[in-house]
């Protein structure tokens, strides 16, 4: 497989975006595959390089919270309210979009566009440095699990991309959360991500989740299978699994180091002190080291379901589910 160049100049990175090329992106959660959001050819290239549904719709990334009423016809309050509170970050709106601005292939049809405003330092600056918005889905292959380091990019998608504009690892490391606001005006979280639903309450009270577990494909994304490592991964029951798998080589994601194990289990530890951040930063680049490695089959433990700790068991269950 080719090498496509990494490196950290925005200059070189705007310059293939304005010339409808791919750039794989840094941002805080994992690594964007982008392109011009407002040209369609360019986010056409998106979907034909990560091998996804035309129906999955693409988060468009704004290098500015005050200019959102340029892509969108009306902000309701508590979506100003997050904005404020959570822009620059790992926080996905969904507003109904200026349709004569965003292409429909970005939203899949769709009257919303997800939009959000990272805070990665060479994000903003290179989304600061274009005069267009940038659509980025995570840089994998569709359903596979998400990049957090340049390197896993280069691994994957490295020939289809012009250029990987290296940040070094993600700092949070699962996708941003996706709010959307219903009819009445409550505020939905659709996606469990980088914000927790806790500080989300914290600023607009209670909120509804609606997570789509379903398969069907006409429910944009969140397809129940996703983030999936090629081999199986089975979820608790550490020990049992362990004795029932004894004749195989197994990979452990505990979230603290154990001194306990057998011979055939290869561990990886998610954070020194169990902390659920630490788990988020190191799950995905876990998981890609444990389906790269010499083992037959993943165990994991899932998390205490609060804070951070609900997205990173809602990827784990997704990476589970066959
Ligand atoms: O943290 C993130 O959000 C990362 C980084 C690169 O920004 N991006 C990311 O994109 O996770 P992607 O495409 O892998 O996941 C975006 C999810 C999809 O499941 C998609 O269906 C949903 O967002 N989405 C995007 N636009 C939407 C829309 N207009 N309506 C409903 N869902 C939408
Ligand atoms: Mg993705």
């Amino acid at each position: 497989m080719q090498n496509t160049e990494i490196g950290r100049d925005i200059e070189k990175a705007a310059y293939w975006l304005r010339r409808g090329k791919l750039v794989a992106i840094p941002t805080e959660t994992v690594y964007g595959l982008a392109a011009n959001a407002l040209n369609p050819d360019a986010v056409l290239g998106i979907f034909e390089a990560k091998n996804r549904p035309a129906f999955d719709p693409l988060i468009v990334h704004i290098g500015d919270r005050h200019a959102i009423t340029q892509w969108v016809e009306e902000v309701p309050v508590s979506a100003q309210i997050l904005a404020d509170a959570f822009w620059p970050g790992p926080l996905t709106l969904l507003l109904p979009k200026r349709s004569e601005i965003i292409p429909d292939l970005v939203t899949s049809g769709l009257p919303h566009v997800g939009l959000r405003m990272p805070s990665h330092p060479l994000a903003l600056a290179l989304l600061r440095a274009l005069p267009f918005p940038l659509a980025a889905p995570s840089a994998n292959p569709f359903g596979y699990i998400s990049p957090t380091t340049a390197r896993h990019v280069q691994d994957q998608l490295g020939e289809k991309v012009a250029y990987i504009l290296d940040g070094g690892a993600c700092e949070v490391g699962v996708e941003s959360t996706i709010v959307g606001f219903d009819e009445q005006g409550a505020v939905v979280v659709h996606r469990l991500g980088g914000i927790a639903v806790e500080d989300i309450e914290a600023c607009v009270g209670r909120v509804k989740i609606r997570l789509n577990q379903s398969d069907n494909p006409a429910a944009p994304g969140m397809l129940t299978s996703h983030y999936a490592p090629r081999k199986p991964l089975y979820l608790n029951n550490i020990e049992d699994n362990i004795s029932l798998y004894q004749g195989k080589k197994i990979g452990l994601m505990t979230l603290k180091k154990r001194s306990d194990l057998p011979a055939n289990v290869l561990q990886i530890p998610l954070s020194e002190t169990g902390l659920a951040h630490d788990c988020a930063r190191n799950l995905f680049a876990a998981m890609r080291t444990l389906d790269a490695a010499d083992i037959d089959l993943i165990l994991a433990e899932t998390l205490p379901d609060t804070g951070l700790g609900r997205a990173v068991n809602d990827r784990l269950r997704r990476a589970a589910a066959k």
